[in-house]
């Protein structure tokens, strides 16, 4: 479960009305697949960060599975080794790949959490084969596509296996065919390896995809329910 308490975070400490979340509260649960939506700039990248523990809350407190998110993203595991909290995807590909080539790539976050080379072996094994990348282990990141770079970003985060999976804007750049590979997956994740999902999307199409939707508005969250019950004339003003 990801619980935000009166959450309220400003980029700019000095000037006291520039908030971009304001006392945001909210509790979602594992199971369902969570869309974030609203304008640009009404805070949704925010609350990504702040979810995932790459900024700390301006005031406020944050829960993942229990873990205070506001103190560290990784945490001890019982076997001496630690464990990331919540996975963030970002929009651009481009932005999030550190290693040279594939292989490289993935066994990065490895790395920072201390798995031993045997073990970074066996799980870099199983993911590049979910994520059809066994061919691609040693090609320079440079030559793929950009699916294939969004599945490397994914797939980067998933062999660290997060309770949490937070994706910014994952559809923006895919074309169609990898937009349904994408969901497609997501699905599958959601169900099978109990991992929360949230994914931030301004695109229409994706929208019957949520289990729930949160909408924010200039850094207030404004709607938190069973996408069922969301009526989208009510909030065509602030999309
Ligand atoms: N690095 C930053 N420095 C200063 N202000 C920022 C920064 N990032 C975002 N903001 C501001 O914070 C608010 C929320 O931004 P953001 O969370 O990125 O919105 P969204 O993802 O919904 O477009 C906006 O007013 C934006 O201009
Ligand atoms: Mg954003």
């Amino acid at each position: 479960m990801i619980l935000f308490e009166c959450v309220s975070f400003r980029y700019n400490q000095n000037n006291k009305t520039s908030f971009a979340l304001k006392e945001v509260s909210f509790e979602l649960p594992k199971g369902e697949v969570i869309g974030v939506i609203g304008s640009n700039g009404s805070g949704k990248s925010t609350v990504a960060k702040i979810a995932s523990g790459l900024l700390k809350p301006t005031s406020g407190r944050i829960l993942v599975d229990g873990a205070n998110i506001t103190e560290y993203r990784i945490s001890p595991n019982q076997n001496n080794s630690v464990k990331l909290i919540a996975g963030i995807i970002f929009q651009n590909p481009d932005n999030q790949i550190v290693g040279t080539t594939v292989e490289e790539d993935l066994a990065f976050g490895l790395e920072n959490l201390q798995v031993s080379n045997s073990q970074m072996h066996v799980k870099i094994d199983g993911i590049s084969k979910r994520f059809g990348l066994v061919d691609l282990l040693k090609r320079p990141v440079h030559e793929l596509s950009g699916g294939q770079k969004q599945m490397l970003c994914i797939a980067g985060i998933m062999v660290m296996e997060p309770s949490w999976l937070i994706f910014d804007e994952p559809t923006a750049h895919l074309d169609p065919w990898s937009r349904r590979d994408f969901w497609l997956y997501v699905k599958e994740v959601c169900k099978e390896r109990n991992v929360g999902i949230i994914v931030i999307s301004q695109l229409p199409g994706d929208l019957e995809e949520f289990d729930r939707i949160l909408v924010f508005n200039n850094g207030e969250l404004v709607f938190n329910d069973k996408s069922s019950s969301y009526n989208r004339p009510d909030f065509e003003a602030v999309l």
